[in-house]
């Protein structure tokens, strides 16, 4: 096992080549299965969620060939087969696999991650969307089995604004008989993504990122390549880090419009940013950082994914901070972590608040998920001292080479294994 060790307090400059987007990757593939030739999508992320993808389509019977950040999956010879257990649990996005092999099968059975740590996270909507479409879905031991005579369009109105269940319907509903209807989908530019290369297989989408998505069904999808867009919450982090610690830190391959929620924050608090076509440069201004209210809320609100990462900068900004997260209820776990580095933060409900300035030191945390891992990255380089992050398997899920983009700005951030010593240690501590 291995931990990141930081030593704050530097400041960053150059320039960080942003990757292509985790939660689009994860939709992407599972949507190859959909067509009968091989499918390539460029400058995919290396990231484990990824790996662990490519596996599960390969014990499918999906031949995959990735590298230099190119995927191509010939899905040709894939068959129905069960995925009740094994890796399909380790990741929540393996749901993805429900509507895509439904949507080519006509039947499925996907083992699920039980509760994970933001808290519930039902999947009520895809299945709602699975059923009105036609399918049967039962749960049993943990594993979710959908079957299907037929699949047929239907006009459906999700309760809760999921971009899960709004992709998953899109993959089961392509190649349904007739049309569906979408009603109150979601927005995020992931689904954009996904119906653009489900259109360049020869599907019919039309209205993807607004609330109402029409899918006239085709009989056959085929092969195409497809270019992903680049991770706009990897974008996020790094500004951040640019609000931070940032000197003139360029962000290169963003969709300025995709972090449009953050920069307005960002720049309320006082970072200087400028913006170009396909680049965001930022520095830290002055000393002093304004406190800012932030809620989370669907796109194109503030994104769930970046209030962790965000909590860690509001730490140096002068007077209170309120940070709410209304998406998910306990996607808190970063804040004792934060505590033990000297945060003056509490939390209330789904909100944390926060007062600052203070200088935060380096200490031993634990990242518990992937966005609270990039939360501590950030404490950790902008404490003083040395930072140990262990849990760093959560952060490898979502993010690409960190450590090696870190350092590229001028980051001192380095890898060391941990012994078996300290995990003892460690553990004794936390009891
Ligand atoms: N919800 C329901 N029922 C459902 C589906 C969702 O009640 O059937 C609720 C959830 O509990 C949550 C809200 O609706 O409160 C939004 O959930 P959504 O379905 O939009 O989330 P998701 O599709 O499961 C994706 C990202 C998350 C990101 C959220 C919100 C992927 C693989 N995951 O999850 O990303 O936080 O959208 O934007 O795309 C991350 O990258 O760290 C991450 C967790």
């Amino acid at each position: 096992m291995e931990k990141l060790v930081i030593e704050g307090g530097h400041r960053l400059s150059g320039t960080v080549q942003i990757s292509g987007a985790k939660n689009s990757a994860v939709a992407l593939i599972p949507a190859t299965i959909l067509a009968d030739s091989p499918v390539t999508i460029d400058q995919l992320p290396d990231i484990s969620d990824v790996r662990t993808l490519c596996g599960l389509l390969r014990e499918i019977g999906g031949k995959i060939n990735f590298h230099d950040n190119i995927l191509t999956v010939d899905p040709g010879g894939m068959v129905d087969m069960p995925l009740p257990n094994g890796s399909v649990k380790k990741l929540r996005a393996s749901y993805y696999l429900m509507g895509a092999m439904l949507g080519r099968f006509r039947q499925a059975v996907i083992g699920l991650p039980g509760g994970c740590n933001l808290g519930p996270r039902p999947i009520d909507q895809h299945i709602k969307g699975f059923e009105a479409l036609g399918a049967k879905v039962t749960n049993e031991r943990g594993a979710i089995y959908l079957r299907a005579e037929a699949l047929r369009g239907a006009r459906i109105y999700l309760d809760v604004v999921s971009v899960g269940a709004t992709i998953n319907i899109m993959l089961a509903a392509v190649k349904a008989e007739g049309q569906t209807i979408i009603e109150n989908a979601a927005k995020e530019p992931e689904i954009i993504d996904v119906a653009t290369l489900l259109t360049s297989m020869g599907a019919k989408i039309k209205g993807a990122g607004t609330d109402v998505i029409r899918i006239d069904g085709v009989r056959k999808l085929h092969g195409c390549r497809h270019m992903i867009i680049p991770d706009r919450i990897e974008a996020g982090t790094f500004m951040i880090i640019g609000a931070a610690e940032g000197r003139n830190l360029l962000i290169d391959n963003v969709i300025p419009q995709h972090v449009e929620s953050l920069t307005a924050k960002l720049r309320e608090m006082g970072a200087d940013i400028q913006v170009g076509e396909d680049q965001i440069l930022i520095s830290r201004r002055s000393d002093h950082l304004r406190s800012a209210d932030v809620k989370t809320l669907v796109y194109p609100g503030f994104p769930t994914d970046l209030q962790q990462p965000l909590t860690s900068l509001l730490t140096q900004a002068d007077g209170t901070s309120i940070i709410t997260d209304t998406i998910y209820s306990s996607r808190f776990r970063h804040i004792d972590e934060l505590r033990r580095m000297g945060a003056n933060v509490k939390v209330e409900g789904r909100s944390a608040i926060l007062t600052g300035p203070v200088q935060l030191e380096g200490a031993k945390v634990r990242a518990t998920d992937l966005r609270a891992g990039a939360s501590l990255v950030i404490a950790g380089l902008i404490a003083s001292g040395i930072t140990e992050i262990s849990g760093i398997e959560h952060i490898e899920r979502g993010y690409d080479h960190l450590v090696k983009k870190l350092q590229g700005i001028g980051a001192q951030v380095w890898r060391e294994s941990i012994e078996d010593a300290e995990i003892q240690e460690n553990l004794k501590e936390r009891e």
